[in-house]
């Protein structure tokens, strides 16, 4: 079993798929080390990386951990670092708000968004199209949704990013979760003294009724979680989702020539390089056997979602971009008990930006001033900060 020093590999960022399939060539599972942790196991077979979502031994919460229990912060209390049944309470709150009929009813409300960017940013005929479509419209959605909309949202991206993706000088400077935490209580201070027919109204009343008992930590946890899971995620889905396109001009002019073709596409993006390289941490709550490997007790473990999608046994040629493929079954939104809230949200939001983008820019292309790509770092997120293009 090999141990990588993803330190000592810098293309890994850019492009982590031949390491990933060296790796699964060699078995499911490998210890790696990273900026953040001298060891982690990383799981990137596609059967064992989906078993593993779905098994509770692989805990979430840092608190019930032997080594990680310190790790606990202010913004902790959210679902995706805690375990039944505390998650299972925090996901029943919100998760009748995004049902996939739920969302159905915010299309009219999500295509006008994009027709609005749309016209904002074609006539100039050169664009970021993170900054015009990709970032706002996941963020605007967001907001609207939980009921936030003057949020300040350079400052909230930029703390966002600092603990989604942080730099390694990020790392080393400023608290971005402490910063994250003041400003989202205040943001609750603010919502509480002029509520409205809600998301966050609703979640604060719950608080202030006492009725599920919602702790100020939880409800600074669930605004995190929303707020950063509903965009982070859904702009490199865009972006990614548009640079597989312009790397392949046969698929994109599939694409044009079909736009049935639309819903099958964003699940080949997903699946090919999707937004979420690995799924979050998790922690083995006992010994635990993957493959032939024993995992021992209170070991952090990251599931590579990325590699499960281009795990040959599971998918025909996976190194193949193709929008006809219908990859069932591929990882992006993770599996289990944390499956995606937001899968039916950013598959709509997506789906109708990639589709306005097409129409309204026929003849959609890299802008070769852009220059090289700036690839964001870490093993969370996978996509561009910047994707310039031209039509
Ligand atoms: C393309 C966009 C998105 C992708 C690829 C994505 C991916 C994921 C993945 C892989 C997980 C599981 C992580 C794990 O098990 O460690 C997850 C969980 C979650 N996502 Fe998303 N997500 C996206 C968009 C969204 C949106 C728009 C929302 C909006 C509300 C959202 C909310 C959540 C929440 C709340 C969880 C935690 C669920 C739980 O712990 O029970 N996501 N997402």
């Amino acid at each position: 079993m090999a141990m990588l020093d993803l330190r000592e590999l810098p293309d890994f960022t850019a492009n982590p798929y031949p390491y990933y399939a060296k790796l699964r060539a060699e078995g499911p599972v490998h210890t790696v080390r990273t900026e953040q942790m001298e060891r982690i196991w990383l799981i990137v077979g596609y059967e064992e990386a989906r078993a593993a979502l779905a098994d509770q031994r692989f805990g979430k919460d840092w608190r019930a951990t032997g080594r990680w229990a310190d790790e606990v912060n202010p913004i902790s209390s959210n679902m995706l670092e805690l375990d039944a049944p505390h998650h299972t309470r925090l996901r029943r709150l919100v998760a009748r708000e995004f049902t996939p009929r739920r969302i159905e009813a915010l299309r009219p409300r999500v295509t006008e968004i994009t027709t609005e960017l749309l016209d904002a940013m074609v006539p100039a005929g050169s664009a970021d199209l993170v900054d015009a479509l990709a970032f706002p419209l996941p963020m605007t959605v967001i907001c609207e949704l939980l009921g936030v909309p003057d949020i300040d949202r350079d400052a909230f991206r930029e703390l966002s990013s600092a603990i989604v993706t942080p730099t390694p000088a990020q790392r080393e400077s400023a608290d971005p979760v402490r910063a994250m935490s003041d400003y989202l209580v205040q943001l609750i201070e603010e919502k509480r003294s002029s509520p409205g027919d809600d998301l966050m109204s609703a979640l604060i009343r719950t608080r202030d009724e006492g009725g599920d008992g919602l702790s100020g930590e939880e409800l600074v946890g669930m605004a995190f979680v929303l707020l950063v899971a509903g965009h982070e995620t859904t702009v490199n889905l865009i972006s990614n989702g548009v640079r597989a396109l312009l790397d392949h001009p046969d698929q994109l002019a599939l694409l044009r020539a079909d736009p049935g073709l639309l819903e099958g596409a964003v699940e080949e993006m997903l699946r090919y390089d999707g937004p979420v390289e690995t799924a979050t941490f998790r922690f083995t709550r006992e010994e635990i056997t993957v493959g032939s490997t024993v995992i021992p007790y209170d070991e952090p473990v990251l599931v590579a979602l990325a590699s499960g999608g281009r795990d040959p046994e599971k998918f025909t040629d996976p190194d193949t971009f193709d929008i006809r493929r219908a990859p069932q079954g591929h990882l992006a939104f993770g599996h289990g008990a944390h499956y995606c809230l937001g899968a039916p949200l950013a598959r709509m939001e997506a789906r109708i930006a990639i589709g306005a983008l097409l129409e309204r820019c026929p003849e959609l292309a890299r802008d070769p001033v852009g220059g090289e790509p700036e690839w964001l770092p870490g093993l969370l997120m996978r996509g561009v900060r910047r994707l310039p293009v031209r039509w």
